[in-house]
């Protein structure tokens, strides 16, 4: 029996359909919903899954991943790659990863600007670094290391954050930006974590989207988040991905959409997992704004070209 530990490189290439996300919506891959969707017959839109879940040589993972991506366009999503680290890139993990790649050949590739303490996927063992530049030196590093394992550019998530770090000497959003030009990499714009981090630290979101380099945006995350309060009474909310996407969060994505056209964008849900119909509801909610907004954008950059 081959352990989780073992790379997937030995399986021969399958054949996949070569499908496009542009301008489509997507939900969160999950086991449970295999059946479901496998019923849908109007769902166009993509599915997101984290590499750390298919990991392993084979089995049931795959045997899912496979079905899915016959059908549909996929997203892999690392979380524990640890670009933001100090420590070198886990090779194993690398090769595992680049061999997800080379094996489902997704759509897009992303991972987060954070880093982690260890294997195990909990999203509030994300953590954020330091804006300095030695801290940018080695997520560049990091990121050409993966770009170079993958054969092509990912794509790099804004964190959530939660505290904020003294010894930073630039701007999250010129940290992003300058990662981008050093590396050729793209960004995954999380529209929920820009409100969370906004909340928790007294900044409005819009004004973090202005410094954004919204040019090199190739993906859209949508996700729930929790409200609470800090031991002052100020609130403070946490990126749970266990519920609907909030109606602010919806208003800064509709923003983001009419200013920059139609990204792919996917709904996040991890925890509290409900039916597929709810995730596609919303996944259907995202793409009635890209689908509205489309027509105005190609008609702006048309006359944009034309004067
Ligand atoms: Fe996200």
């Amino acid at each position: 029996m081959m352990s989780d530990q073992t790379p997937v490189r030995s399986h021969h290439r399958l054949r996949f359909p070569n499908h496009s996300v542009a301008g489509r919506a997507g939900a969160s891959f999950k086991p449970e919903h295999l059946s479901a969707i496998a019923a849908e017959t109007a769902f166009e839109g993509f599915f997101e899954v984290h590499a750390e879940n298919h990991m392993g040589a084979g089995g049931a993972p795959h045997a899912a991943l496979a079905a899915i991506r016959q059908r549909f366009p996929v997203s892999l999503h690392g979380v524990t790659m640890s670009i933001g680290g100090p420590q070198r890139l886990d090779p194993a993990h690398l090769a595992r990863f680049a061999a997800l790649v080379e094996r489902y050949e997704p759509a897009l590739v992303s991972e987060h600007l954070a880093w982690s303490t260890h294997d195990d996927v909990f999203l509030s063992d994300l953590l954020p670094l330091p804006y300095t530049r030695e801290t940018l030196d080695h997520v560049c590093a990091h990121v050409s290391q993966v770009q170079e394992a993958i054969g092509r550019p990912i794509l790099m998530e804004n964190p959530a954050t939660y505290v904020l770090f003294p010894e930073s000497t630039c701007a999250e959003t010129d940290f992003i930006r300058e990662m981008a030009r050093r590396t050729g990499c793209g960004l995954l714009l999380d529209v929920n974590n820009v409100f969370v981090s906004a909340t928790n630290h007294g900044f409005r979101a819009i004004d973090y989207l202005m410094d954004f380099p919204l040019e090199h945006v190739g993906e859209i995350h949508l996700a729930g988040h929790d409200e609470q309060f800090d031991d002052e009474g100020r609130p403070l909310l946490i990126d749970t991905h266990d519920r609907a996407v909030a109606d602010p969060v919806w208003a800064l994505y509709d923003t983001v959409i009419r200013q920059c056209g139609p990204i792919p964008t996917l709904v996040e849900w991890d925890n509290d997992v409900p039916d597929w119909s709810v995730l596609r509801d919303e996944a259907r909610a995202a793409q009635h704004i890209l689908d509205r907004h489309a027509d105005h954008y190609l008609l702006g950059k048309r006359h944009a070209a034309l004067s």
